[in-house]
């Protein structure tokens, strides 16, 4: 039996998920990157009231969910050499691959395009519930549209409340960032999104580099302000002057705070998100963040600032 948190019905039940799903409604499900809105992938209606909860665009493609690698054939109209690679090297795991879409993919799922991006989330919950349902679910991030993307099914209640007939509770997401994002259309393929995984891993897994990214923008929804809570987000790269420009702003009479965290990236990540809502929480005029330097996941949590800097 499902409880509630907030206004929305929560529960741990693979069979309650899959059963609401199966019916058409709207299920916010756990991953290890961030938690998804899930809606099955065949059924329109469902698909729909995702773009129109999170208040995105409809040409914002989404990622479909798949239980398993060999489900990747079931929607892709080609699996290309370098798909296949990395579905191999990182499944379950935090990496979406783009290809050519199957002809039983909804366009409405694709954002229009013949391309879609498909993921197999590292989460045994999820995937439990993906294979009772026996589909693919498209699955954003379960928050609206240019916010900070949730990590706990708190943040999910927080976020979208009502609008969700139940939210699968699989505890805290483990990686905390978003899937790394590869389109494989391409040769050599290129990285729309630093995410989970590594591009230094990927190139390793596909033993060639990754096309530089460039150009304008590949994955739509990869707008510069996104990711974005309501204060005010400023880099800076030097913690001297980060402390400087905290200490000048206090002294103007601003809600100022440092975010210096001495962590790993693993942990830079996994609070990443939650760390920029409690900033909002604390009704912060300014947060001054000292970004992590350094490749793998700390160029996935980069990325996030930059763009959450770039305000809204
Ligand atoms: O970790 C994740 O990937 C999470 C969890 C829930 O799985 N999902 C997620 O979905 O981040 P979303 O909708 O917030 O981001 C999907 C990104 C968007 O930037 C979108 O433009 C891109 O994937 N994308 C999806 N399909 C695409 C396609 N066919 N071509 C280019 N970009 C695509
Ligand atoms: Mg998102």
């Amino acid at each position: 039996m499902s409880e509630k948190v907030g206004s929305a019905p929560v529960t741990t039940d693979p069979d309650e998920a899959a059963a609401v799903l199966a019916a058409g409604g709207i299920v916010a499900i756990p991953t290890e990157t961030v938690y998804g809105l899930a809606a099955d992938a065949t059924q329109p209606m469902a698909v729909e009231r995702i773009f129109t909860v999170k208040g995105r665009p409809s040409d914002h493609p989404l990622i479909l969910h798949v239980a398993d690698t060999v489900d990747l054939h079931d929607v892709a109209a080609r699996v290309p050499d370098t798909a296949q690679r990395l579905v191999e090297a990182f499944w379950p795991g935090p990496l979406s691959v783009i290809v050519s879409a199957a002809d039983s993919v909804s366009r409405l799922a694709t954002g229009g395009r013949d391309t879609v991006a498909v993921r197999c989330p590292d989460h045994d919950l999820t995937r439990s519930v993906l294979r009772r349902l026996g589909r693919a679910v498209v699955a954003p991030s379960a928050n609206r549209f240019g916010r900070v993307s949730p990590t706990t099914p708190a943040h999910v209640a927080e976020d979208l409340g009502g609008d969700v007939d139940l939210i699968l509770d699989g505890g805290r997401c483990r990686i905390g960032v978003e899937s790394s994002i590869v389109d494989c259309t391409v040769d050599p393929p290129q990285l729309l999104r630093p995410g989970g995984v590594s591009a230094e891993a990927i190139e390793k897994a596909l033993a060639q580099r990754l096309a530089d990214a460039q150009g304008p923008v590949r994955a739509p929804g990869m707008l510069e302000s996104h990711y974005a809570p309501s204060c005010r987000i400023l880099l800076e790269a030097d913690a001297m002057r980060a402390r400087r420009r905290v200490r000048d702003e206090v002294a103007s009479g601003r809600r100022v705070e440092l975010l210096d965290p001495q962590v790993t990236e693993e942990m830079w990540a996994h609070h990443l998100y939650e760390w920029l809502r409690e900033a909002d929480g604390r009704d912060l005029d300014l947060l001054v963040v000292v970004p992590p330097p350094g490749e793998g996941l700390a160029a996935a949590v980069r990325d996030r600032l930059s763009r959450a800097a770039a305000g809204r």
